[in-house]
C-alpha cells in the first residue's frame, strides 16, 4: 500500500530564534527525520502551510536547507504566515497556478493529492490570519475533483473551512468556508486535510470528512471559551501519515520525541 506524509505548520525562524521557547528549525528536523526513518517508502511529503513564522527571505533558506537532505519529493504549501514572493525566491519550481497560486496536485496509486493556497493576499492587513479560496482557486480545486477518474481525493487546505469548536482560530479560519464546503459535498469520495490549529482533530462537517495535523513546533489548546488564537503550547511535535489504501484513505497522527517506549508484550514491562 501506497503512503505519504503530513507536517503542518513547521514555522521555520532564522536561525537561533524561538518560539515560547522551542528552536523550530530542531523541532522539524527531529520530526522529519523520524518520519521519514520510519517510512522511507513514503511516496510524498505534503508540508501543510505555514512553512516559516514571518515569511521573511531568511526563514524561507533556512527551510530549504533543512529540506535539501530530505530522501522524499515534498509538495509544500502556503498559509497565513507565508509570503509567496519570498517562498518562491528559495522553491522557484514549486508548481504554480496562472494567476500566481501556490497550488498543484498530482495522482498517486487510487488517490489524487490536491494541494491549495489559501493566503488571503496581498494585501495583507495588520492581524490578518484568515484565509480565503477565490473564485480561480475554488474553480482549480473543482475541476481537479472532477477529473479524477474514480480515484480517492486527498484535499489539502492549510486554513479549515470548519468551525472545530476552538473559538480563537475558528474566528481565523477560511472566509468563504460554507462556500468551500459546498463546493467540496458536491464531490463524493475525498477526505480533507488541514493544518493552522496546531492541534489533532477529527469531525464530518456538511458531509465532508476531515483530519487536522498538529505541528512539529509549538500545539495549539483547546480552548472552547475565549476567544484568543494565540495559546500555544509546548508538547511533543507531530507528523500525519497517509495511508493510500484501494478503497479509502487511513489517517495517523504520529507524536515525536515523547520518550514513550515501545514494549513487546504485557510482561516485558515489568
Ligand atoms: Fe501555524
Amino acid at each position: 500500500m501506497q503512503k505519504i506524509l503530513f507536517i503542518s505548520d513547521p514555522h521555520i525562524c532564522v536561525p537561533g530564534q524561538r518560539i515560547i521557547g522551542l528552536d523550530p528549525s530542531a523541532r522539524f528536523v527531529q520530526v522529519l527525520a523520524a518520519a521519514v526513518s520510519a517510512h522511507p517508502d513514503a511516496a510524498a511529503l505534503v508540508l501543510l502551510g505555514d512553512l516559516t513564522h514571518h515569511g521573511l527571505p531568511a526563514e524561507y533558506a533556512e527551510l530549504a536547507r533543512i529540506l535539501r537532505a530530505a530522501p522524499i519529493p515534498i509538495i509544500p504549501m502556503i498559509g497565513n504566515h507565508d509570503r509567496r514572493d519570498a517562498f518562491l525566491a528559495q522553491f522557484p519550481d514549486a508548481p504554480q497556478t496562472p494567476q500566481g497560486h501556490i497550488q498543484s496536485w498530482r495522482d498517486i496509486g487510487d488517490h489524487r493529492i490536491i494541494t491549495m493556497d489559501s493566503l488571503d493576499g496581498p494585501p495583507y492587513p495588520d492581524r490578518h490570519h484568515a484565509g480565503l479560496l477565490c473564485a480561480d482557486r475554488l474553480a482549480f480545486l473543482d475541476d481537479a475533483l472532477a477529473t479524477r477518474a474514480g480515484r480517492h481525493g486527498v484535499v489539502c487546505i492549510h486554513h479549515p473551512p470548519f468551525d472545530t469548536g476552538v473559538v480563537g482560530m475558528d474566528r481565523i479560519k477560511l472566509r468563504n468556508g460554507a462556500e468551500v464546503l459546498d463546493l467540496l459535498a458536491r464531490h463524493s469520495n475525498l477526505h480533507l486535510v488541514c493544518g493552522h490549529l496546531h492541534q489533532t482533530i477529527s469531525g464530518n462537517t456538511r458531509g465532508v470528512p476531515w483530519t487536522v495535523f498538529k505541528s512539529p513546533c509549538h500545539q495549539g489548546v483547546v480552548e472552547l471559551v475565549k476567544p484568543t488564537s494565540s495559546l500555544s503550547t509546548d508538547e511533543a511535535g507531530a507528523y500525519g501519515l497517509g495511508l493510500l489504501a484501494p478503497d479509502g484513505l487511513i489517517i495517523h497522527s504520529i507524536d515525536v520525541g515523547t520518550g514513550a517506549r515501545v514494549i513487546d508484550g504485557y510482561d516485558a514491562a515489568k
